[in-house]
């Protein structure tokens, strides 16, 4: 059972993800929320700091396998890798739903320079180092889509500074049992990125509404 869920999540782009998953329990993530991931995401997933991501509002099944990711050390980070580790396949379920429904706030951006530069990133990419728009798949107001592209706009620029580092370095995305067919995707589009281009468009993402 177990198995064939992350599996499903894993091909999650192309097959739909939980044909036989539980129901979620919003009683039971609310339970969770409170006594765990408060601290670091807030009780409505949006975080106080910029080292960590805010998740309100983020696709429910986005959510779901990153944590299943994290708890099968697929997508690498000490700290989430704990958190997750007492998580069941069903509790992960219910966290997806729950920080789905919560309301995403918006913040700004804090350079005009960088917002200017990336924004024609976002919009248009890069065709001569092969990046792509980012609002093809994360939407033109970076909200995300179903089920499997993150929410972007508002997150804080550090984070995605960070992650977008980690794609191209692969340390995101290139597990080397190859599961993380999303995060592949993501190892293409970062792969011809420069710093500069990172900077600007995280900058440009965070205050994106
Ligand atoms: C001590 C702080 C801390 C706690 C507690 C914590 N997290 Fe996290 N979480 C983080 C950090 C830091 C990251 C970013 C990891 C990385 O850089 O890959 C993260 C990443 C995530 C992500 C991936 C977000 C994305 O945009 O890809 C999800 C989902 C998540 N956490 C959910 C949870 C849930 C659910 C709980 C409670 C069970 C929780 N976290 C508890 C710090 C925490
Ligand atoms: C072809 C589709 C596609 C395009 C184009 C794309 N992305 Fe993504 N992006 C994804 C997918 C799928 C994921 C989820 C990866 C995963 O599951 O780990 C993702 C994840 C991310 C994340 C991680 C978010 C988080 O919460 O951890 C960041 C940051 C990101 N993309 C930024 C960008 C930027 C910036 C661009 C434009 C330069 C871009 N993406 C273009 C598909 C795309």
């Amino acid at each position: 059972m177990k198995r064939t869920l992350l599996l499903a999540i894993a091909v999650g782009l192309a097959a739909p993800a939980f044909a036989q998953a539980p129901a979620p329990d919003l009683a039971k993530a609310q339970q969770i929320v409170n006594q765990v991931c408060v601290a670091c995401h807030g009780a409505d997933g949006t975080s106080p700091i910029a080292a960590n991501p805010s998740i309100a509002g983020m696709p429910a099944d986005y959510i779901t396998a990153q944590l299943m990711h994290f708890k099968a050390g697929i997508r690498q980070n000490a700290i989430m890798q704990g958190f997750s580790a007492t998580l069941s396949d069903a509790d992960m379920v219910s966290l997806g739903a729950y920080f789905a429904a919560q309301k995403p706030r918006p913040q700004d951006a804090r350079d005009a320079t960088l917002v200017r530069e990336g924004q024609k990133l976002w919009r248009a990419g890069d065709a001569a180092a092969g990046v792509p728009a980012c609002s093809a798949c994360h939407g033109p107001t970076g909200a995300g889509m179903p089920k499997n592209y993150p929410r972007i706009g508002g997150q804080w620029a550090d984070y995605t500074l960070a992650q977008l580092k980690a794609f191209k370095s692969g340390e995101r995305g290139m597990d080397t049992a190859g599961k993380d067919i999303n995060g592949r995707i993501m190892n293409g589009v970062a792969r011809g990125m420069s710093e500069a281009q990172m900077k600007a468009v995280a900058e440009y993402a965070q205050g994106l509404r």
